[in-house]
């Protein structure tokens, strides 16, 4: 498990507050030791000045003028504490030592530094021994009760301005942090706002920038980087966006002027056939050769100048659109076309009209039709029906032929391609077919899907309702 915080900001905050914390307790601690180390110095200087005088008179009537109030006295012959005593305001108080206090006494070297003492009958106490006159040994001490209190008092300041400090360090350092951090925050908005053009295509402005670019600064420089990239980003798809412009052009230009000489070759083809003379059978069938295979042309020529034209965007007409009769005119056409199917209808009580290019949906719709019945063997039962969704209208071209190969289900809306790897020309035409519904659905805001397996085909068409 991972303990550090995770954010730059939470790592600096945290950072600072470790380390002030840490400074805190060293302070601290030297502070109390040097205090209590002054404290010390003065009460064995204090307990020198007294002298044994109160130890000494433990003996016979206790001396308690001009000693320190609590002044601890004892007096040991040959290890044992015989006599001891505490100043209290008149005379010395009785005390009953433990054994422990009295081993701890009989230890003190003697004629040795000042040492602590910890009595258990009385509080800390600073005591020496003093050889007496008589053999003896003289303990005088004095309480450690002020200087205890004096660093405790210390402490405890500390600890409250440790705390303040430790907190306002923590307001003030997570402001600053966030102030620092915050030129990274704003590429990190731009980059988001970018990542959520539509990039993919058509013209694509790049407007953002970041405005920290100092170079003094690393954010300054990141974003100065990142500013760059923009630009570069920009220009490459400004250059794709020319490209695309100039094929688009070009695929509309070139298919508009194959228009003419088509329609001329047709009217030619047409005209030497009716006129017929005296030509042999196989001109004869050459001519109308030449009749269809330009026909088929110029369909293509309109398939693809359409295609083109959908691609510029061009706005479509806006018109009511009644789906229910389109379906019926469009699937009395393929009837027509295939007579060897059954075509069947389902459509509901009421007409269901959208808003869109009449003409267009017919063109989706006799696409989708021509296909039911050019890439399925006669017999074939297609169904074309027409229902209301909730927001959307569903058509929906259902055959029970032999389906299109799973691998290829995604691919037959792209230009060009057709799951009959032959490109025989007996069936269909180039493979625009559905590229063409799938443009006229986009320009409509609605989409194309199919769902295909051997004796079940289903495309269905969703548009926005109204
Ligand atoms: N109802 C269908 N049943 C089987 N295959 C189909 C059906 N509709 C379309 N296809 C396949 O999808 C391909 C692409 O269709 P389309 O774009 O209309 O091109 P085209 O009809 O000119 O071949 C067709 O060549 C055909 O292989
Ligand atoms: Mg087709």
């Amino acid at each position: 498990m991972n303990l550090l915080p995770r954010t730059i900001r939470a790592r600096m905050i945290a950072g600072l507050l470790v380390l002030l914390a840490f400074s805190c307790a060293i302070l601290g601690v030297a502070t109390s030791l040097a205090m209590e180390r002054v404290l010390l110095g003065r009460i064995d200087q204090q307990l020198t000045g007294y002298g044994v005088r109160f130890a000494a008179s433990l003996e016979h009537g206790e001396d308690t003028r001009g000693q320190a109030k609590g002044m601890f006295g004892a007096r040991l012959v040959d290890g044992r504490v015989t006599q001891v005593g505490v100043v209290a305001r008149e005379a010395a108080l009785p005390v009953k030592l433990s054994p422990q206090d009295e081993q701890a006494l009989a230890a003190l070297p003697v004629g040795g530094p000042p040492e602590t003492l910890d009595l258990s009958a009385l509080d800390d106490y600073r005591v020496h021994a003093v050889a007496g006159r008589d053999g003896d040994v003289l303990v005088t001490g004095l309480s450690l009760h002020e200087v205890e209190e004096a660093v405790g008092r210390l402490q405890l300041l500390e600890l409250s301005m440790f705390t303040g400090t430790l907190a306002v360090a923590g307001v003030v350092g997570a402001v600053w942090v966030r102030l620092s951090l915050r030129p990274l925050r704003r590429i990190a908005t731009t980059a988001r706002r970018v990542s959520e053009l539509p990039l993919d295509s058509g013209e694509v402005t790049l407007a953002e920038r970041v405005p920290d670019t100092d170079p003094r600064t690393e954010t300054g420089l990141v974003g100065a980087a990142f500013n760059r990239m923009l630009g570069r980003v920009e220009t490459a798809l400004t250059r794709r966006h020319v490209v695309e412009q100039r094929l688009r052009t070009f695929a509309a230009d070139a298919s508009h002027e194959l228009r003419t000489p088509l329609a001329a070759i047709r009217g030619h083809a047409e005209l030497a056939l009716r006129d017929g003379g005296q030509m042999s059978a196989d001109v004869r069938h050459a001519l109308s050769r030449i009749d269809a295979e330009s026909g088929r042309m110029s369909e293509l020529v309109d398939e693809l100048l359409l295609l083109v034209r959908l691609d510029e965007g061009r706005p479509l007409a806006r018109e009511e659109v009644d789906l229910t009769r389109l379906a019926i005119e469009a699937t009395g056409d393929a009837r027509a076309a295939a007579p060897g199917h059954r075509w069947r209808l389902e459509l509901p009580e009421d007409p269901i009209t959208v808003t869109g290019d009449p003409l267009r949906l017919h063109q989706v719709l006799a696409n989708l039709l021509s296909n039911a019945g050019v890439h399925t063997p006669d017999g074939t039962t297609v169904t074309v029906a027409v229902r209301r969704l909730p927001d959307e209208v569903l058509v929906s071209v259902t055959d029970d032929g032999p389906g299109i190969p799973a691998d290829l289900s995604e691919e037959i809306f792209e230009r060009f391609s057709r799951a009959d790897p032959g490109r025989s020309r007996a069936t269909g035409g180039a493979g625009l077919g559905l590229a063409i519904v799938r443009a006229v659905m986009a320009a409509h805001g609605g989409s194309v899907d199919v769902l295909s397996h051997p004796g079940r085909t289903e495309f269905r068409l969703l548009l926005p309702a109204g």
